[in-house]
């Protein structure tokens, strides 16, 4: 049995790209971003998957080439300390693992995971790729499956959204950091928080937001550092 006392309060974080973006990660739709050198549809949607795999193979290989050589920044590692005072959920449309790396223990991802693959025959069966062996490609077999990147594409659910729901109805803090907040359903996560929740969104370009939501215009790690003042750590 615990005491309501003891219970740390709960603060969920909602990251996208922004969040890896000082880690030297390309962010999709800023200025120079992914979207604007590839077409989205033809790398990052099931059509796109069933009309050219290899193009999408070697579209993630390269972006597991460049997670493997990135390292987490200050921000990932703000809110990794952020647990020694309250239960920290980061829930994240990052397909990379610099949450993890930088010492989150509660990651839930979105969108899928560069570090992985999974098999074509059987979505429950996940393979991790190694900076070692890091490409795959549509003839790649492992264990005896043909696998394919475990990304979540355009025109496909998002299998872990329910959860992702049920986590921000638990809030006592919500934080949004560096998303465009135009890629739905992650967009819609902020409408699950209960009423009288306080709501912070922490980005240099933010979206447009509904009244009541308190904007930090800021980097991940300087607004990481506002925020942590705001709530009272020292970071
Ligand atoms: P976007 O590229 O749409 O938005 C990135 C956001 O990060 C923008 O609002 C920028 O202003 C902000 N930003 C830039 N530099 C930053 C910094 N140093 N610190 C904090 N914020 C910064 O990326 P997402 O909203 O994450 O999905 O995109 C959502 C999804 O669209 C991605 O998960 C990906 C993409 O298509 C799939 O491919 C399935």
């Amino acid at each position: 049995m615990t005491d309501t006392m003891d219970r740390k309060p709960n603060l969920v974080i909602s990251t996208g790209a922004g969040m890896s973006a000082e880690s030297g990660i390309r962010t999709f739709r800023d200025a120079g971003g992914m979207w604007e050198e590839y077409p989205v549809m033809q790398v990052a949607s099931a059509d796109g998957f069933r009309a050219d795999p290899a193009l999408v193979h070697r579209f993630y290989n390269a972006r597991r080439r460049d997670l493997f050589k990135a390292q987490p920044n200050e921000g990932h590692r703000i809110l990794a300390s952020l647990e020694d005072r309250f239960n920290v959920e980061v829930i994240t449309q990052n397909v990379d693992d610099l949450h993890e790396r930088a010492g989150s223990h509660n990651v839930l991802h979105l969108h899928g995971e560069l570090t992985k693959v999974r098999a074509m025959d059987d979505p429950s069966l996940l393979f991790t790729l190694t900076e070692d062996n890091p490409d795959t490609d549509p003839h790649t077999v492992i264990d005896g499956h043909k696998v394919r990147p475990h990304i979540v594409f355009f025109q496909e659910d998002v299998p872990n959204f329910a959860l992702a729901t049920e986590i921000v109805e638990q809030a006592d803090i919500f934080v949004i950091i560096g998303t465009s907040l135009s890629v739905y359903p992650a967009a819609a996560l902020v409408r699950y928080v209960r009423p009288g929740v306080p709501v912070y969104y922490i980005d240099p370009n933010p979206a447009a937001v509904p009244a009541g939501i308190h904007v930090i215009r800021a980097g991940a790690s300087e607004g990481l550092r506002k925020l942590a003042g705001i709530l009272g750590v020292n970071a």
